[in-house]
C-alpha cells in the first residue's frame, strides 16, 4: 500500500461503519485507480452518447410521435414527456429510419400531407407504416432535442439517385424543384444534415452482399453525397457485424479515401443463443455474469477494428461509428404489437456503463455511438404505455455520464481484484475518466460484484482538487426494474461514499453500482 493512502486509512475507517449501516455489504475489496491527469488523451466526442430511433414496433409510434390531436401532451405531435427527459440527456445526435427498415424505405412515402401518404408493410419488423413520421418530423424532431442528424440511406433496394434527391430535398438552400417542394411542404430554411450512412449491414438485410461488392457500391454512394460548401455531411460507410475483421480490412482496402467513418454492430445476447435470448427481467448470476461479460468485449472488438483500420488509416483520420450497439433479450412477454420491446434492469445500467467506458478508453477512433434503441426498442432510455412513461436505468446511466460529453479523456489504470462466478471471470471494477472544459474532473466506477462492496484508492497524479461529490445508482436486486406505477426502484442518488484527503479520493462502491465522482 502506498504511503499516502496508509496516512489516510484512520480517518477512513469511519466512512466504511456509515456505508455498512446502511445496509451495503461488508467492504471487502480494495481497488487501486490512477487517472492519469498528466497523460491527457482525445476529446471524447459528444456523439458517442447517441441514440438510434428505428421505424419499428412503438419506437417512434406511440414512443416519440403521437400527432397533434393525441390526448398525450405533446409538442406539435411529439410526446412532451418524451422531449423533455431526452433534452435532459442531451442527446447529441440521432440515427433514423434503421436499421434493417431503412434499406426498403423510401422518403418520398414519408413527405407530404400526412393523411396522403402511403401505408407500407413494414417488412423487416412487421405490421403497417402509414408514414406518419417522415423526413419532416425526423428533422423538426432533431432540432427540437439539440440532436445533430444521421439518415440511414436505403442502399439495398434503393439508388443514388434516390439518396442524392433526398439529401437535396433536406439541404438545398436554392430554388430547386426538390428545395421547392421543401418549402411547399412547410420547411422554408434548408436543415442541417450531420451523417449519412451508406446503407445497413449490407452483410445481411441490407443485401447479404460481399464486401468486395459492398466497397464498390459505397464508392458510388458516396460519390453523389452532394453536400452545402459550408455544411459538410460525414459519409458512414455500413460496416462489420461484430468481429468480421475481414469486412472492415476490405472495406477500408478498396474504399478507405472515400469513407469518413465505417460502423461496427455488435448486440449482447445474454444467453450467447439468439432463438431464446433470456429474459429482461428473469435472470439469476450466470446471465448477469454473461451479459457484463459481453459488454467488456467491445473493448476487444474496437481494439481489433481499430488495429485492421490502422494497416490503412494509421493517423486515424477514418472514424469508427458503433451505430447499434446494447442488450438484446427476448421480447416482453406483454409487447403485444410492439415488436423488439423489452423491460431493462440494473443490468442494463451496468452494460451500458461498461459500454461507454470503453468507448472513451477508444475515443481518438470511435467518433460516434448509437445505442439500440431509443425508446421502447431493445435497451430503451424510455418505455412508453400511452400517456404513461418510465425512465430506465440505462436512462440514468446516460444522464451521469453526460458530463463526459466534450470532455478530454484522461486515461485510467484500475488494479482490482477479479469478481468471479462459476469459472467465469472479470476484472471486479470498471472505471473511466475526463476533464470537461471547466476543469472539473469526472471519474465513473463501476462495481460489477453483486456481492460486494468495493473500496477504492483513487490515485490523481497531476490533478489539484480539494472536493468530491458524485451520484451512485444500485438497487437492491441485480435484476431491478423502474415500472409505470414503481419509476424510482432504480434512479441516482446523492453519493455520500468519497472523501478527498491529502491528494487521494477513497470511494466505496456498494456492489452492483455505478458511481460519477466530480472531482474540484
Ligand atoms: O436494432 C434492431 C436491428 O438490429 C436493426 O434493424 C438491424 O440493423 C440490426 O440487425
Amino acid at each position: 500500500m502506498k504511503a499516502s493512502v496508509r496516512a489516510w486509512m484512520g480517518g477512513f475507517a469511519a466512512m466504511l461503519v456509515l456505508v455498512c449501516s446502511h445496509g451495503y455489504a461488508q467492504t471487502n475489496t480494495t481497488v487501486e485507480v490512477t487517472v492519469h491527469a498528466d497523460r491527457p488523451g482525445a476529446i471524447i466526442h459528444p456523439e458517442i452518447y447517441g441514440q438510434f430511433a428505428e421505424q419499428l414496433g412503438h419506437g417512434i409510434y406511440g414512443g416519440i410521435w403521437v400527432g397533434e390531436h393525441s390526448a398525450t401532451p405533446n409538442i406539435r405531435g411529439y410526446r412532451k414527456d418524451v422531449v423533455e427527459a431526452l433534452k435532459a440527456i442531451k442527446v447529441p445526435v440521432v440515427r433514423w429510419p434503421g436499421g434493417c427498415f431503412a434499406d426498403q424505405y423510401d422518403w418520398r412515402d414519408g413527405i407530404g400531407p400526412r393523411d396522403k401518404r402511403p401505408v407500407r408493410m413494414n417488412a423487416s419488423w412487421g405490421g403497417e407504416d402509414d408514414n406518419r413520421f417522415g423526413t419532416h418530423e425526423f428533422m423538426d424532431f432533431a432540432e427540437l432535442i439539440g440532436a445533430k442528424t444521421y439518415l440511414s440511406i436505403n442502399v439495398g433496394t434503393g439508388t443514388p439517385r434516390e439518396m442524392s434527391q433526398w439529401i437535396e430535398y433536406i439541404t438545398a438552400d436554392v430554388h430547386s424543384s426538390l428545395a421547392q417542394e421543401r418549402r411547399a411542404n412547410g420547411r422554408d430554411k434548408p436543415w442541417k444534415l450531420d451523417y449519412v450512412g451508406i446503407g445497413n449491414e449490407m452483410w445481411g438485410c441490407g443485401g447479404s452482399m460481399r464486401p468486395q461488392f459492398y466497397a464498390d457500391v459505397y464508392r458510388q454512394y458516396a460519390t453523389f453525397v452532394h453536400a452545402p460548401e459550408h455544411a459538410p455531411i460525414v459519409r458512414i460507410a455500413s460496416g462489420a457485424n461484430a468481429d468480421d475483421l475481414g469486412w472492415t480490412d476490405t472495406a477500408m482496402s478498396m474504399a478507405g479515401s472515400q469513407i469518413d467513418a465505417i460502423s461496427l454492430h455488435n448486440y449482447t445476447i445474454p444467453t450467447g443463443d439468439w432463438k431464446h435470448k433470456g429474459s429482461a427481467t428473469e435472470f439469476g448470476e450466470a446471465e448477469w455474469m454473461s451479459t457484463l461479460q459481453g459488454a467488456l468485449r467491445m473493448d476487444e472488438l474496437i481494439a481489433r477494428h481499430s488495429a485492421v483500420m490502422d494497416k490503412y488509416d494509421p493517423k486515424k483520420r477514418v472514424g469508427l461509428a458503433v451505430d447499434e450497439w446494447g442488450n438484446w433479450t427476448d421480447q416482453d412477454p406483454s409487447a403485444g404489437d410492439a415488436a423488439l420491446y423489452q423491460q431493462n434492469s440494473l443490468r442494463d445500467a451496468l452494460s451500458a456503463a461498461i459500454t461507454l467506458d470503453i468507448f472513451q478508453a477508444h475515443a481518438d477512433r470511435v467518433r460516434m455511438a448509437n445505442i439500440a434503441q431509443m425508446v421502447n426498442v431493445l435497451q430503451a432510455m424510455i418505455l412508453t404505455d400511452q400517456s404513461k412513461m418510465v425512465l430506465t436505468p440505462t436512462y440514468y446511466v446516460f444522464d451521469m455520464y453526460k458530463v463526459f460529453q466534450g470532455a478530454t479523456y484522461l486515461p485510467v489504470n484500475v488494479q482490482a481484484p477479479a469478481y468471479r462466478f462459476g469459472n467465469v471471470s472479470v476484472p471486479g471494477v470498471h472505471a473511466t475518466a475526463g476533464r470537461d472544459a471547466t476543469g472539473i474532473v469526472h471519474v465513473a466506477l463501476v462495481n460489477l460484484d453483486p456481492h460486494h462492496a468495493d473500496t477504492v484508492h483513487l490515485m490523481l497524479p497531476g490533478i489539484k482538487g480539494s472536493d468530491v461529490h458524485g451520484h451512485v445508482l444500485t438497487a437492491p436486486e441485480i435484476n431491478a426494474i423502474n415500472t409505470f406505477d414503481h419509476p424510482d426502484r432504480v434512479k441516482p442518488a446523492a453519493f455520500g461514499g468519497a472523501i478527498f484527503k491529502q491528494g487521494v479520493v477513497t470511494a466505496v462502491l456498494p456492489p452492483k453500482s455505478v458511481v460519477v465522482l466530480d472531482i474540484h
